[in-house]
């Protein structure tokens, strides 16, 4: 079986980085084993953004670098697309696996379906039913044109399944992305991140990076300000995303005093803060499934989840975006309101192995 797998932003590596364990760990017992070809679209580059996660999480060098970087989404989409072409015809795989949501995710799995080549989806099935978002609108086509969905939760299978999606392709086998947090988590333990930035005591986590919380100034300048009177009850550290940054510089919002504002962080620090915090408030998809797996409670900042999961079993918890509604949701939580969760039914680190079983048994 040959394989090329896709990874192009941030949130994509935790999620090919269990895939890529199962396959070597196949290939070492058994031969032939599976031919894996590792693609980087290049959409995210930076060294904090995508060097420094293959290094910590040990995935093999790209085989493949399409070093596209940003641009709009259709400046971004069309330049993947265009640069996976040649690249799929010369190596004819059996299929093209791609993990989550970005714009890599749908231009790959676009191209392949239309040279014939079969497409797997990894983190199949999720929506928030809010077509304003981005990857909403990657998912739906995604899964659109996907002859293999690979779910999460539950409910993203239900979801498949009332959009049409034919019961055979659709496989529930649990999170890669907690394959990952479970296999580094002692790790992470080790962290001097704490230290380094002088933390002592309690703290909380922020991050922000979706369009809708970060490119309309007059939002952000909100968020910030609700912040502001946050920290003043708990220390606040925010890793700011480069979309973040560029926002707050370009539209001049101050950045609020008494936060403390970081380049983004490597998986290992970054799991460590947010597992050691007293809350996380974040917009981040991944972050609202990592915090219930540790049980940290997650204030997410949006009107919908495509995770529900984690707010009907996990400790996380939808806040309108108003000042008032965020400031009050933090208060309760640290004036000691219980927050409790459990873990997702499969998110068991076993989710990788059980792809990679159904696709050997399916060839
Ligand atoms: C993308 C994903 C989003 C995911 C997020 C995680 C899409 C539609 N969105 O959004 O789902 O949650 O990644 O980060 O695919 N930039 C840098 N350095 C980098 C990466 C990006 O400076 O290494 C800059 C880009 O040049 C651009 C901005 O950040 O100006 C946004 O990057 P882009 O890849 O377009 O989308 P994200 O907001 O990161």
């Amino acid at each position: 079986m040959k394989l090329i797998s896709v990874a192009g932003a941030r949130p994509n590596f935790m999620k090919i980085a269990p895939l890529a364990d199962a396959i070597a760990a196949h290939n070492a017992t058994t031969s032939p084993g599976i031919e894996h070809i590792l693609v980087h679209t290049g959409q995210h580059y930076d060294q904090e953004m995508s060097d420094l996660f293959f290094k910590e999480l040990e995935i093999p060098e790209p085989d493949i670098n399409l070093g596209v970087g940003g641009g709009s989404h259709a400046i971004q989409t069309a330049e993947i697309m265009k640069r996976i072409e040649p690249v799929l015809i010369e190596h004819q795989p059996d299929y093209l696996l791609v993990v989550g949501d970005v714009n890599s995710t749908i231009a790959c799995a676009l191209v392949a379906v239309k040279l014939g080549i079969k497409v797997i989806h990894v983190e199949a099935g999720l929506r928030s039913y809010d077509r304003g978002m981005p990857e909403e609108i990657n998912r739906v086509l995604t899964d659109a044109i996907s002859d293999l969905l690979f779910t999460t939760e539950r409910e993203a299978t239900g979801n498949l399944l009332r959009e049409g999606v034919s019961p055979d392709k659709i496989h529930f086998v649990g999170n890669v992305m907690i394959d990952t947090l479970l296999t580094h988590r002692i790790k992470a333990e080790q962290s001097d991140v704490l230290e380094r930035m002088g933390v002592t005591g309690e703290y909380g986590v922020v991050t922000l990076h979706r369009p809708s919380n970060v490119d309309d100034p007059a939002q952000l300048a909100m968020l910030m300000a609700t912040l502001h009177e946050v920290s003043s009850a708990l220390q606040l550290i925010f890793p700011v995303h480069p979309r973040t940054r560029n926002s707050l510089s370009a539209h001049g919002i101050p950045v609020a005093e008494g936060i403390c504002f970081l380049e983004p962080l490597g998986y290992l620090d970054f799991l460590k803060l947010q597992s050691s915090a007293r809350l996380v408030i974040t917009d981040s998809g991944g972050i609202q499934e990592e915090t219930t797996v540790l049980g940290v409670p997650c204030l997410t900042l949006r009107e919908s989840t495509e995770r529900p999961v984690t707010v009907t079993h996990g400790t996380n918890r939808l806040v309108p975006l108003r000042h008032d509604a965020i400031v009050a949701a933090a208060r309760e939580i640290l004036g000691g309101a219980v927050v409790t969760g459990r873990i997702p039914e499969l998110w068991d680190g076993g989710a990788a192995q059980r792809i990679i079983s159904i696709l050997l048994n399916l060839a």
